[in-house]
């Protein structure tokens, strides 16, 4: 299937999460009900247990500090392909204005927020549902969709007017957490084993992709009977994700289990992508995770996804196929690749494991 005859509109009519959850009532739709093997309390390991925690710092420092940095990254992208970064060089004040600034558009009256209302063809703005299944279990969350790179594709006239500060905030929060993933690009690019600009290239090299979901989480009057956001790996390359600083929510597989994540204030949550699993030809893999939400707190996070450009053949760098390990995965652009999800939602790590060459 090509861009040209993805689908324009919903097969059903849109419902706003956020509206059900105002309504006030101890039931929610058998529509947000997930089969008993997904709920939240499957396998969730409820200790201690928190993925790794780095130090940016270390990577401007000497050349020791730095080694040492570029082995926690390389440990951690092996281990469990999800990191927190503290010291990133982002603001902190500009991270908690941009989770701020959303959690007020979602505050805003509904009508006020529909004009965004998004359509499948290119899933910008205020949206309720991933996928184009007519009757499928939808999840427990609303979001805002928005595209950054390639400046073709940035118009800040589709990003909300309200509040007066979101466009801009929204803006520099962009430009600051791409700067941020080219960064991390390098890092990851040397430590496979690569010139430090070959990962990028891959991507696309100045043609790069950007976008960024703001995920809401409205109260839930029946938790452990749904998930905010379904089990998936994220279809891009790298995703830095700004979780909300009171409240946790994102599950990270570990072998069969679910881990939740403990976020520290002003960090970043780093996993990698579907696309970066297929560049480093499975040496790095995008790990699978969820969210559940709860009864007395919503939740706002925002994830941004760096993505190669997306009408390039992706398929494994060159240097990491070798006589005794071939290319895992077949050749595919961005665009293509993502219509899986926008069609069938979020379903584990399927998407990738359909790229596997066959052998
Ligand atoms: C996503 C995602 C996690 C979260 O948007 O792809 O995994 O905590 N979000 O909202
Ligand atoms: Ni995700």
């Amino acid at each position: 299937m090509t861009k040209n005859n993805s689908p324009q509109d919903w097969p059903e009519p849109i419902v706003r999460v956020q509206s059900l959850s105002e309504r006030s009532i101890d039931s929610i739709p058998d529509r947000y009900i997930k089969p008993l093997s997904d709920r939240p309390s499957s396998a969730v390991l409820d200790d201690d247990t928190n993925i790794p925690i780095i130090d940016l710092a270390g990577l401007s420092g000497d050349p020791e500090a730095r080694a040492s940095t570029l082995s926690q990254i390389s440990e951690a992208c092996n281990e469990w392909g999800f990191f927190q970064i503290v010291n990133h060089g982002v603001s902190p004040q500009l991270m908690d204005m941009a989770r701020e600034t959303w959690r007020q558009f979602f505050h805003m009256p509904l009508e006020e927020k529909q004009q965004y209302a998004n359509s499948p063809k290119t899933y910008e703005g205020y949206g309720s549902r991933l996928g184009i299944e007519k009757g499928a279990i939808l999840d427990w969350s609303d979001y805002y969709f928005l595209h950054y790179l390639p400046l073709s594709l940035k118009d800040c006239n589709k990003w909300p007017s309200q509040p007066p500060s979101c466009r801009e905030v929204c803006d520099e929060y962009g430009r600051e957490v791409a700067k941020l993933c080219g960064r991390l690009m390098k890092v990851l690019s040397i430590n496979l084993g690569l010139e430090e600009e070959v990962l990028e290239r891959g991507f696309g090299g100045e043609d790069v992709g950007a976008c960024m979901r703001v995920n809401y989480y409205p109260k839930c009057p029946r938790p452990e009977l749904t998930l905010g956001l379904s089990s998936h790996s994220d279809p891009g390359g790298m995703t830095l994700l700004l979780s909300d600083d009171q409240v946790p929510g994102l599950q990270v597989r570990k072998a069969h289990n679910w881990i939740t994540v403990k976020p520290l204030p002003h960090a970043f949550i780093v996993n990698i992508g579907d696309q970066i699993q297929v560049l480093s030809n499975g040496n790095y893999k995008s790990v699978e995770h969820r969210v559940v939400v709860n009864s007395n707190k919503e939740r706002v996070s925002l994830a941004f996804f760096y993505n190669p450009k997306s009408n390039i053949p992706i398929e494994p760098v060159k240097e990491l196929v070798k006589a005794d390990k071939p290319a895992l995965y077949t050749a595919m652009t961005f665009d293509e690749y993502r219509l899986f999800i926008r069609l069938r939602g979020p379903c584990g790590k399927s998407h990738v494991e359909s790229l596997k060459s066959p052998r």
